[in-house]
């Protein structure tokens, strides 16, 4: 990461783990082991324990995500959550687009894109994900297809908005797969992530935009890929539901 034009943010993703009681003390072990951290600090939690990880983090350094978040404000949507409703029980964060859930939940760009601009106009930071699947690395077409992504999630973003959003970089391939990309690899990718927001939007504007790593990142490999340049933070799945693995790579993020 380049530390004099961006902050680092390392972020846990719980995914679907973690009870409201397990979540409370997960964080109350989390918080001391990451007090003096230099990067910013999330954790984003399943919706039913925003509220017990508020409390829990209270007078900490860590923030509070979720996991995803609709893009109206309310009606009939069953089985959704609105950014009101986030906001309002104090999540600072959302994860949006997660492969996870284009995979699995039918969540397109277009969709990424319209909860990506509700998220903004709440006043909450969104971490939208992209990420290129194994055939298409394959074939050749990575930067096709994170082009594509990053064009489409954040289209009708404004220069202003988009230094709220934090990109995560995660390879489908990468993530849970114990298959981390090489640091190279994930340099490559977000050094072009960064080229492709500098077209749409400027230089300046692409400079001060955090790009996160995801994909089987852990206390043993966190330091390499946060040494590149354009590698500013990390999303990190299993490791973060590990009290001292997610203490340890958000350590890396200081060095
Ligand atoms: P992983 O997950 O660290 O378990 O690979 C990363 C993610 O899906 O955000």
């Amino acid at each position: 990461m380049n530390k004099t034009l961006r902050k680092a943010v390392i972020a846990g993703n719980w995914k679907m783990n973690k009870t409201p009681s397990e979540a409370k003390a997960l964080l109350t072990e989390i918080a001391p082991l990451v007090k003096d951290a230099e990067a910013e600090v999330i954790a984003c939690v399943p919706y039913v324990d925003i509220a017990v990880a508020v409390e829990t983090v209270k007078g900490t350094n860590i923030k509070i995500g979720a996991e995803n978040a609709h893009w109206e404000e309310k009606g009939a949507f069953t089985g959704e959550i609105s950014t009101g409703m986030l906001k309002e029980i104090g999540v600072e964060y959302v994860v949006l687009g997660h492969s996870e859930r284009r995979q699995y939940f039918g969540e397109t760009d277009e969709t990424v894109n319209l909860r990506t601009k509700a998220v903004l106009a709440a006043g909450l930071k969104p971490i939208v994900c992209v990420g290129e699947l194994l055939k298409e690395r394959e074939t050749n077409i990575t930067q096709e297809v994170i082009a594509r992504q990053i064009k489409l999630d954040l289209l009708g973003v404004s220069a202003e908005d988009v230094k709220n959003v934090v990109i995560a970089y995660e390879p489908v391939w990468a993530i849970g797969t114990g298959k981390t990309a090489t640091a190279e690899q994930a340099e490559e990718v977000c050094a072009f992530i960064r080229e492709t927001l500098a077209k749409l939007y400027s230089k300046e504007v692409a400079d001060s935009i955090t790009i996160q790593y995801g994909g089987s990142m852990n206390d043993g490999n966190a330091a390499e890929l946060l040494g590149k340049e354009n590698v500013d933070g990390g999303l990190i799945g299993g490791a973060s539901l590990v009290a001292e693995k997610f203490a340890a790579i958000v350590s890396a993020a200081n060095a």
